[in-house]
């Protein structure tokens, strides 16, 4: 068996497993979330998903990568072949945790080369000043602009996505000591001095209105409890944020040493994220947004789409303040950071299933993976709502199903015992064995749930659109896990050589 790469310190393993989960997701995705399913009525959902999908998975999926990784596996299809040996089966059912990974790196990325070219235009790009119009909403033309050449790419958007996919294989092919562990070692403290700082700037626009913004997410609120999509959201807002159901934790997991507390490691992991999301991403594009436009036009803007409150409102609100393009260049700066310590770890399950499946050299697995991560990544840019098909796919419905077969396969079929042994090896407290019974058990029945109603509901509805582009993106998605299972069958070979 090749030696495979191990974190180096337990610093830079708790700083890369946090640039894994803390990404797009908290400072994006989770403001216009709330804002669009109503603040408080929005977090109590929320937490209850944390505390029953987050920690579980979170903690199971740092476990059996452990596992996995001591026997030279890191991507699904390694994982779930060492835990049942290596059946065909179980190799063909991890292909879709290698799929999806590498679905949503393929638009992930591109949104990831918005942030960075943003960055520069707001640098760079000549506005009017906020003294001279007094107009916010003026002072978003020029993004607006930018924003809709990557719907119709332009140049500059061809040119930020190639920069973004050279930097992500550049620090993919220096390995996970020398590329991973060292990015994450810099860029999550500096994601976390800007985005308190800015944290600090939105909420004192206009005199601490923005306080009241805060107020607006975190005020409970019960009456919206009772309509299902609230819930479908916020669970689903969980699995996106601590990059659960995905593979990414997993494969991260298999290059702690033997004896990693993982544990420990999951619960920082899952605190970290959260206090990026819910004290961070929680008091900077909302407060800003509610200070500068009124209370009312946080669902509107939040009905536009998730980029909108991000991409438009943001730069718009910052340059409105004095040193205003700084700002928007460090709001932009911090999104490019959190995006990349993401989109490495979504690209590494692809990498680990040619490395340790296939025998490939790491530079040639780092090759091939960014290759078809490219050709996603091209097609994220040039076929209209492939993005969105992905997104709704790969992001949202895959890691339902994921989730639910990996607690399935690894705490019941594998057997509690088994599974019980495993996790309380080496971590500073041994978590009695009836709470892996309450909490899987109520996970399980939880997971159940959501994907009856995404079966039922939101599938049906989706599925009766049709158009050429959703059956390219479609043609995609069934291509992608297609190549996965035939690399899943056809490297059965391998194993212990
Ligand atoms: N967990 C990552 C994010 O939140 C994927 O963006």
């Amino acid at each position: 068996m090749q030696k495979r790469e191990t974190w180096a310190t337990r610093i830079g393993l708790v700083f890369a497993a946090a640039g894994n989960a803390i990404g797009l997701g908290n400072l994006l995705r989770f403001p216009s979330k709330v804002a669009l399913y109503g603040g408080g009525a929005f977090i109590i959902p929320y937490f209850i998903s944390f505390f029953l999908l987050g920690i579980p998975l979170m903690i199971l999926e740092w476990t059996i990568g452990r596992y996995a990784g001591s026997k030279g596996h890191g991507s699904m299809i390694g994982i779930m072949g060492e835990f049942f040996n290596h059946s065909y089966l179980a190799r063909i059912i991890g292909s879709l945790g290698v799929a999806i990974p590498f679905l949503i790196v393929c638009y992930y990325i591109y949104i990831e080369s918005w942030t960075l070219g943003f960055a520069f235009l707001s640098l760079f790009q000549k506005l009017p000043l906020p003294t001279q119009t007094g107009d916010p909403q003026l002072m978003m033309m020029p993004f607006l602009k930018f924003y809709k050449s990557y719907t119709q790419p332009s140049f500059w958007a061809v040119l930020f996505l190639i920069i973004t996919l050279v930097i992500n294989w550049y620090i993919l092919n220096r390995g996970i000591i020398r590329g991973i562990e060292i990015t994450a070692k810099i860029g999550i403290p500096a994601l976390l001095l800007m985005g308190v700082f800015l944290s600090f700037v939105s909420l004192s626009i206009n005199d601490w209105k923005g306080l009241e913004g805060l107020c607006f997410i975190f005020k409970p609120d019960f009456s919206r409890l009772l309509d299902p999509q609230v819930w479908v959201e916020a669970s689903g807002q969980i699995f996106f944020t601590l990059s659960l159901a995905m593979g990414a934790i997993a494969t991260y997991a298999s290059y702690v040493k033997k004896n990693e507390d993982v544990l420990k490691t999951g619960l920082y992991t899952a605190g970290l994220n959260e206090f990026v999301e819910i004290v961070i991403g929680a008091s900077i594009a909302i407060p800003a947004a509610f200070a500068m436009f009124g209370a009312s036009s946080i669902p509107e803007l939040a009905k536009e789409g998730t980029f909108r409150i991000g991409f438009m409102s943001m730069p718009a609100i910052l340059m409105a303040l004095p040193f205003g393009s700084y700002l928007s260049f460090i709001w932009f700066f911090l999104l490019f950071i959190a995006a990349l310590t993401s989109s490495l770890a979504l690209s590494q399950p692809l990498v680990a299933l040619f490395e340790d499946e296939l025998k490939f050299p790491r530079s040639k697995a780092v090759n091939v993976s960014m290759i078809m991560i490219s050709i996603g990544a091209f097609f994220s840019a040039f076929v209209p709502d492939f993005l969105d098909e992905l997104d709704f796919w790969a992001g949202t419905l895959f890691l339902i199903v994921f989730g639910f077969i990996e607690i399935l396969a690894f705490v019941w079929i594998f057997g509690v015992e088994n599974f019980y042994r495993e996790l309380t090896r080496d971590v500073f407290f041994k978590i009695p064995k009836t709470m892996v019974y309450i909490f899987y058990g109520a996970s399980s029945i939880f997971i159940g749930v959501l994907f009856y109603f995404w079966t039922t509901v939101k599938l049906p509805e989706y599925l009766g659109q049709i158009s050429w582009n959703l059956i390219i993106s479609r043609g995609f998605i069934i291509t992608s896990l297609l190549i996965l299972i035939l690399i899943a069958i056809e490297s059965k070979k391998y194993i212990n050589s």
